[in-house]
């Protein structure tokens, strides 16, 4: 029997085309916005649908298992999956899948982005320029820093952090220090990493750079508390998940001066932006678009529909999460 598949938002088409090439059924959401919980509930149970492609804004919890309890895979079109209750999909007995290994070149990318950003304030010059402030130049107009040379401190060295490592210590000759829960080998053997503390991450590194999944033990990571290990005039950057800094703490060191500058692409009360952070000229604030390209938003559509055919056909799913 043919499947029916339900994806709450218009997505890259490449992988929608290859359900079709199936035969299997796509609906997909009109609605230029993310749906409501509610509207996912009525959209899902309009159907007996087989599979769920969702987004990161959608929060996936029991009472969309509920509302379709035929649906036995949820592909998230993403890399983190913090939106999705997994204790929830394990008991209605849900396939979870995210996207890893699709976009790590594009945060990466935008993660060295947000670091020059800053340490060359070009932000700031833009700003300027636009604001018709240039008159002319001079020695000490925007003075800057190197990036070359200094001390990165990765917090979390997945996919993301170690390309994050291999860009900043090859093109930058920077030093990498880096704390997770697990070592990674690949990373020290490549860019000479050292892997210590979170605590030790703060107070060494010139540039803190957040690259863990948002889960129970990474919420807060860097809080009030620890925050205050960080080294005076460090940049903190984020283009993990927000809730991994404790905002408030962050804005009370950026006030400080401890930190000089942050780099945001996610923030603690998404899509909320704190207004102080909007005031502040040190900060370099963006949409959460690390990973917006085509690049990445194929390899993501692509692997949402191999989730859900492998799932179908070999009954199993490639990158599941549990
Ligand atoms: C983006 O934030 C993702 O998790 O893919
Ligand atoms: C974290 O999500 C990573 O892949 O680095």
């Amino acid at each position: 029997m043919s499947k029916h598949i339900y994806i709450t938002r218009q997505i890259n088409e490449i992988g929608i085309n290859m359900l079709r090439e199936k035969g299997y059924h796509v609906d997909i959401s009109k609605k230029d916005r993310p749906l409501h919980k509610d509207e996912i509930k009525k959209e899902l149970s309009k159907k007996k649908y087989d599979a769920v492609i969702c987004l990161l804004t959608d929060h996936i919890d029991k009472e969309i298992f509920k509302a379709c309890p035929t649906a036995k895979i949820f592909a998230n079109y993403a890399v983190g999956y913090n939106n999705i209750n997994l204790n929830d999909a394990k008991k209605a007995g849900v396939t979870i899948t995210n996207c890893r290994g699709t976009s790590a070149h594009a945060v990466a990318e935008f993660t060295v982005g947000l670091i020059l950003s800053l340490s060359a304030r070009i932000v700031e010059g833009d700003l300027f320029v636009r604001k018709g402030k240039y008159k002319g130049w001079k020695p000490d107009l925007f003075l800057g820093e190197d990036l070359f040379g200094k001390t990165i401190g990765l917090v979390g060295s997945g996919s993301i952090g170690s390309l994050v490592a291999e860009f900043l210590h090859k093109g930058f000759n920077c030093k990498i220090c880096y704390s997770d829960v697990v070592k990674n080998p690949v990373v020290e053997a490549k860019c000479n990493a050292e892997h210590i503390s979170l605590e030790e991450v703060l107070k060494n590194s010139d540039i803190i750079s957040v690259h863990t999944p948002l889960l129970p033990s990474t919420k807060h990571l860097i809080n009030k508390k620890n925050i205050k290990h960080v080294k005076d005039g460090a940049i903190l950057i984020n283009t993990a998940r927000g809730p991994v800094v404790e905002e408030v703490a962050m804005i009370e060191a950026l006030e400080k001066g401890k930190l000089r500058g942050v780099g945001l692409d996610v923030y603690e009360f998404e899509p909320e932006v704190n207004k102080k952070l909007m005031k502040m000229t040190n900060t370099v604030l963006t949409p959460h678009i690390a990973s917006a390209r085509d690049s990445a938003r194929n390899e993501m559509s692509e692997l949402c529909a191999k989730n859900i055919i492998s799932f179908f056909e070999k009954n199993r799913a490639i990158t599941e999460v549990k």
